[in-house]
């Protein structure tokens, strides 16, 4: 990479204003001695006058491995990040639905699973892991019981489920209740989660760092119940669980597995309600989903 002295120029503003370098008469000091460039100039008292740096790309260090922690969410000044530099970019979105190829754990016992399930509920309501907590009324955990052959799996709550601490219960949620009814199923006989447990504002779709630092504690619900059947309700579902980021309606049909799990792909409840004449897909995938239930019998 050639350094020019527009560049050179540039990295020393920043480095002023990042507070890692201070004005001495004419020079620039750094206040901790830099990092030594192979093959550079010393940096120890540099002038204004741009130094040439001659690093190949083949010399750059390899990118540190960063935690998940230390993404930084829009809107968060926390963290360990200097006030005024650049935030780094948001984590991309492949992140979300990386293959997670380890086994199942140790089956939960049915009857210590409520408890064990509750235990975690508590967690979750304590949960600070993203900015969601900051603007959330209560977390949204799950509905159903511990014992459900099936598992719907949603985006993240909306407003009334932000205020009633449940999932599905607005308008979707009355669909999905009456999809349920089609299949001769109540939500006391499946469990409903969704992908954050708080609310995006305005409904908004979740953001990337959002799903990943949520989406453990529905893989640990899923553990839990360890249902026969994941149904996901809309694109964030299914990425989250399977990495499958096209469209939903290309996934529908298709098959897909969550640790082993058979997982189906079907629209979100809203898409039916902007689009009721596409409700004969909600239909055809809770056939798929019974077929598969009696497949797994
Ligand atoms: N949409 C979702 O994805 N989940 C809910 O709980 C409500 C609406």
């Amino acid at each position: 990479m050639e350094s020019t002295p527009k560049a050179w120029q540039a990295t020393l503003a920043y480095w002023l204003e990042c507070g890692l370098m201070f004005r001495s008469g004419s020079q620039l000091e750094f206040h901790t001695p830099p990092p030594r460039v192979r093959g550079g100039p010393s940096l120890a008292r540099p002038s204004l006058a741009p130094p040439v740096l001659p690093v190949a790309p083949e010399e750059r260090p390899p990118a540190p491995h960063r935690p998940l922690s230390s993404w930084a969410v829009p809107g968060d000044a926390g963290g360990s990040i200097p006030a005024q530099s650049q935030p780094p970019p948001p984590p991309p979105q492949e992140m979300i639905g990386a293959r997670i190829e380890t086994p199942l754990p140790a089956l939960v016992p049915a009857a210590e699973r409520p408890a064990v399930l509750a235990r975690m509920a508590t967690e979750v309501a304590d949960c600070a892991q993203c900015p969601l907590a900051k603007t959330r009324t209560q977390t949204v955990f799950g509905v159903g019981t511990a014992e459900a052959s099936v598992c719907f799996v949603g985006e993240g709550p909306g407003a009334e489920e932000d205020l009633r601490g449940e999932p599905f219960v607005g308008a979707a949620g009355r669909l999905l209740d009456q999809m349920l009814h089609a299949i001769a199923l109540e939500r006391s006989q499946v469990f409903i989660a969704n992908v954050v447990k708080c609310r995006p504002p305005g409904n908004r779709n979740p953001h990337t760092e959002e799903v990943l630092a949520c989406q453990d504690y529905l893989f640990r619900q899923l553990e839990i119940i360890r249902p026969k059947v994941i149904f996901c309700l809309g694109k964030f579902a299914l990425l989250c669980l399977t990495g499958h980021a096209e469209a939903v309606g290309q996934a529908r049909g298709r098959s897909f597995s969550w640790r082993g799990i058979p997982v189906i792909a079907s629209f979100h409840p809203a898409y039916y309600l902007r689009t009721p004449s596409r409700k004969r897909a909600a239909w055809e995938d809770l056939l798929r989903l019974m077929k598969q239930l009696h497949q797994t019998e």
